[in-house]
């Protein structure tokens, strides 16, 4: 494992055991909304979908519900993927791991996402290159980080001041987020074979919609 992957892994076993709705137990706002219009048209219902960092399965439930796709939540934590079983009724294949290392056989998915996860991980760009690898040729790839917003880069001194003083524990959510720039996403995902086809910019994060190269 990358070398905070047991750490991670405590982290979110401990969201996902507490009492918390679903939604406060991620500790990320968002709906299937976020995610449901970039596989329209993008995505032919039969599909394999892989979802990294699947979490209690916000967004792989509705989509597997509404898209007739099947998909595969990946995760660390073995308490979301509990969770995720128990809200799924079945519809949605899980698999534990680190996304570092995906156990999968390369080009064995139509498309991949992963929200409000890779932004955790200090080696995001490992991912990416897994990503691409267990891709198909023209599968889609979308994924959102945080950027250098004045209010990211308090976030994490805040953080990093906590864990320094060992008071993180004060603090629910005092896990420390990668911060990136537009340019270095759209460098890694080209060196990986992936081709940038949109880039939404919000407030604190952005998303990136990518295209695996058929060459
Ligand atoms: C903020 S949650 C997001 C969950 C889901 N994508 C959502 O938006 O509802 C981050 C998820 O990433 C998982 N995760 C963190 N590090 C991981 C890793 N190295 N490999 C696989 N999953 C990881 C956590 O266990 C957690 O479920």
């Amino acid at each position: 494992m990358v070398e905070d992957a047991v750490e991670t892994m405590r982290f979110w076993n401990s969201l996902a055991r507490d009492e918390d709705k679903d939604q406060d137990a991620i500790g990320a706002p968002g709906s299937p909304r976020f995610v449901l219009p970039w596989f329209s048209g993008l995505v032919k219902p039969g599909s394999r979908v892989l979802d990294i960092g699947v979490g209690y399965g916000r967004f792989a439930i509705p989509l597997s519900h509404r898209r007739k796709v099947w998909v595969v939540g990946f995760d660390i934590s073995d308490s979301m993927l509990a969770r995720a079983w128990a809200n799924s009724g079945g519809m949605v294949e899980l698999v534990r791991g680190d996304a570092h290392w995906l156990p999968f056989r390369g080009g064995s998915f139509d498309a991949a996402y992963s929200i409000a996860t890779l932004y955790y991980l200090a080696r995001w760009d490992r991912v990416i290159r897994e990503v691409s690898r267990v891709l198909k040729p023209g599968g889609l790839f979308v994924s959102d980080f945080r950027g250098f917003h004045p209010r990211n880069i308090v976030r994490e001194a805040m953080v990093r001041l906590l864990r320094a003083l060992g008071l993180s524990s004060i603090w629910k959510y005092s896990y420390p987020h990668r911060l990136t720039s537009v340019g270095r996403v759209v460098r890694v995902l080209s060196e990986k074979g992936l081709v940038v086809k949109n880039i939404q910019k919000r407030k604190y994060r952005f998303s990136v919609v990518s295209l695996k190269s058929s060459a």
